[in-house]
């Protein structure tokens, strides 16, 4: 499948089954992630945190209901979420590089029929509180920038989405 159809395929969802994600399906979403473009090439500035297991998933999204008194499911019952998590900075670098890492996971994701969903506000929720942060042990200096769920999707053949286009001027 070319790129731009692989784009044009892509589309967010929340709703999933719960069948799980495969090693070898993991192992491509993470190696798409890799192989982002980074500002300056600071890959060293990023982590990324890998939520897979049942209990941990269950755990945290508990405590991410209770905190922010959501009403929906924080991951939308994804069955792997990745977070990307940076070295806060002044520029706004972070949040582009950040969505480069995503992009990338979420083409790759879509080629391989596994549905996938940006995740930016719970990030906000996880770094003003204490409890969420330490959830992932991260250093002083490093914030969670943002997350992607991923699943299965509860309802297969989607139809393309018609998308308004951007407002695209010839200069
Ligand atoms: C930077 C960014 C942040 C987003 N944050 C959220 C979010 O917190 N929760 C959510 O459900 N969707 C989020 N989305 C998904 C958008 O709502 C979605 O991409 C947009 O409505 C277009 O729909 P599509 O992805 O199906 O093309 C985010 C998307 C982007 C690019």
């Amino acid at each position: 499948m070319k790129s731009l159809e692989i784009m044009k395929k892509r589309q967010s969802i929340r709703q999933f089954s719960k069948e799980l994600i495969s090693k070898e399906h993991l192992n491509l979403i993470l190696e798409a992630a890799y192989n982002a473009p980074i500002g300056r090439a600071a890959y060293d500035q990023y982590k990324l945190y890998v939520l897979n297991e049942k209990d941990k998933l269950n755990k945290l999204s508990t405590m991410l209901i209770e905190k922010a008194q959501l009403t929906k499911h924080p991951f939308f019952e994804g069955t792997l979420v990745i977070f990307i998590a940076g070295i806060k900075t002044e520029e706004r670098l972070n949040g582009c590089d950040t969505g480069c890492i995503i992009e990338n996971m979420m083409l790759v994701a879509s080629e391989l029929n596994i549905g996938s969903c940006f995740l930016y506000r719970i990030s906000q929720t996880i770094n003003n509180n204490k409890e969420l942060k330490s959830f992932f042990n991260l250093e002083e200096n490093y914030q969670i920038m943002s997350a992607v769920t991923f699943g299965h999707p509860l309802e297969k053949n989607l139809p393309l989405k018609i998308r308004p286009g951007i407002k695209t001027k010839y200069l």
